[in-house]
């Protein structure tokens, strides 16, 4: 265990080399932040000596710099090791074992629901956000003419979703664009004045995984119930990284994906649905009549394991013994950090809101004259920092006019992996970058360079 004394020796900043094998436990992380309690989250997100604790509760790769939390995040030992123990359980014998775990999960409901504020006969798990949302988007009835807006910058596979009902359907479906970073009150009239009479769902992110733009979701869905229209909100990258409660928001139906923010084992999804809406969304496969109120049935996916479902517990419980607020704090503080370094250079372009309450853990930046994909090599070969470079493309993927690079650390991320970055960008305004040789060395991620925008992968 280190000690504050240790620390200050090394002037208040942890090299990522100096990690030892020490394995913190959650009742490690629960008393840092006893020893915190007293401190406003703003104060902890700046003590290296809190977040020393967070960092060693994780197994990483620590040769490489991990800014693309936005695809999956790691999780920390407690919840891989939990994930490990119900598989070797379930696979003891799994007709007893699996689906023992299995009956187990309204724990889980119960205390997902508690921490997330609502009911938990409105709380569903599934695989992914993807799953959660295409519940929504296949599973409500809509007729020829009916229309869906939603927006260009929404998840590339939400917006194949609604193309497909549009060509099996005839619905229309209408896109709204929007510049970045904008405003709430921009947001709230693009929709507004985009509603017609056959406008029948507002489909949008709560922060938008490209720029991490934040939408007026309680608004727009109050707006759109006066109006009679369902909203269906993309919470990909909300829940577990900043703090709100979902009864709050007011929409209908939300998804999750808990290998993000929540640091779940990946293949974890959560998703939302409000109470009067359960009985007429069809599940995405079919269950009996009496089951038609029951938020489990969007569950019902055939023989799957619960080892991974099961988990969830422990990665609540970390993010419990963190705080919501701490974790929020300190995802911002890090944001701030690298970005108060490089901000003032006229050929840095932040495409991302820094005001408070709008950014956390995901911004972008552009660098005028250097193309993303460049700079996203360039930061893999020379600095072996992993981050995605996104770049707008032509329907029906997403459209939009900007590129940059999408920057997303994690709880565990050190300073000095942040300060290299920082570092990195100005070594790029100094002295320019090599051109892209089409993918090579991004740690197997999609091609660096994507002109018509397919191909970009998940971001
Ligand atoms: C905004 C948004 N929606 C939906 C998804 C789909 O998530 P998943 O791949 O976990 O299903 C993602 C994934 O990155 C996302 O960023």
């Amino acid at each position: 265990m280190w000690n504050r004394r240790d620390f200050l020796r090394l002037g208040g900043t942890i090299p990522a080399a100096a990690f030892a094998v020490k394995a913190s436990r959650l009742e490690d992380v629960v008393a840092a932040s006893a020893a915190v309690a007293d401190r406003s989250p703003e104060e902890v997100a700046a003590d290296e000596f809190y977040w020393r604790e967070i960092q060693e509760a994780f197994t990483l790769d620590r040769t490489l710099t991990n800014l693309n939390n936005g695809n999956t995040c790691p999780s920390p030992r407690v919840v891989h090791e939990a994930c490990k123990r119900y598989m070797d359980m379930a696979n003891m014998l799994p007709v007893q074992y699996n689906n023992g775990i299995g009956r187990n999960i309204t724990t889980l409901r119960r205390r997902m629901a508690n921490e997330f504020g609502c009911d938990q006969a409105e709380l569903a798990f599934t695989r992914n956000a993807s799953e959660s949302l295409q519940i929504a988007q296949n599973g409500i009835d809509l007729k020829p003419g009916d229309e869906i807006l939603t927006t260009e910058q929404d998840y590339p596979r939400m917006l194949t979703t609604w193309d497909q009902r549009m060509r099996r359907d005839k619905i229309k479906v209408t896109r709204i664009q929007f510049p970045v970073p904008t405003t709430q009150d921009d947001l709230y009239q693009r929709f507004e004045r985009a509603i017609t009479p056959q406008t029948k769902v507002l489909h949008f992110c709560h922060i938008t995984n490209l720029t991490g733009q934040l939408f007026p979701v309680q608004r727009l869905a109050r707006l759109a119930r006066s109006k009679g229209i369902l909203t269906i909100v993309d919470g990909a990258h909300a829940l577990a990284h900043f703090p709100f409660k979902l009864r709050d928001l007011e929409m209908d139906y939300y998804g999750v994906s808990l290998h993000k923010w929540l640091l779940a084992p990946i293949g974890n999804g959560l998703l939302y649905v409000r109470k009067e809406n359960i009985a007429k969304t069809w599940p995405l496969q079919a269950v009996p009549d009496r089951q038609a109120n029951d938020i489990t049935k969007f569950e019902q996916i055939g023989t799957h394991s619960f080892a991974l479902r099961a988990a969830i517990g422990e990665a609540l419980a970390f993010h419990q013994a963190i705080g919501a607020e701490r974790k929020a704090a300190r995802l911002r503080y890090l944001t701030l950090r690298w970005a108060n370094k490089i901000k003032d250079n006229p050929r840095v372009k932040m495409l991302s809101s820094l005001e408070p309450g709008q950014t956390w853990g995901l911004a972008m930046v552009s660098i005028d004259g250097i193309p993303a994909s460049a700079l996203s090599q360039f930061m893999m070969d020379k600095y072996r920092i992993v981050v995605n470079a996104v770049n707008g493309g032509q329907p029906p993927a997403q459209v939009f006019e900007y590129s940059g690079l999408r920057v997303t650390p994690n709880v565990y991320t050190t300073l000095e992996e942040i300060d290299t970055f920082a570092e990195a960008m100005q070594d790029a305004l100094a002295n320019g970058v090599p051109a892209p040789t089409g993918g090579r060395g991004r740690g197997g991620t999609a091609p660096a360079v994507a002109p018509s925008g397919r191909g970009r992968g998940a971001v």
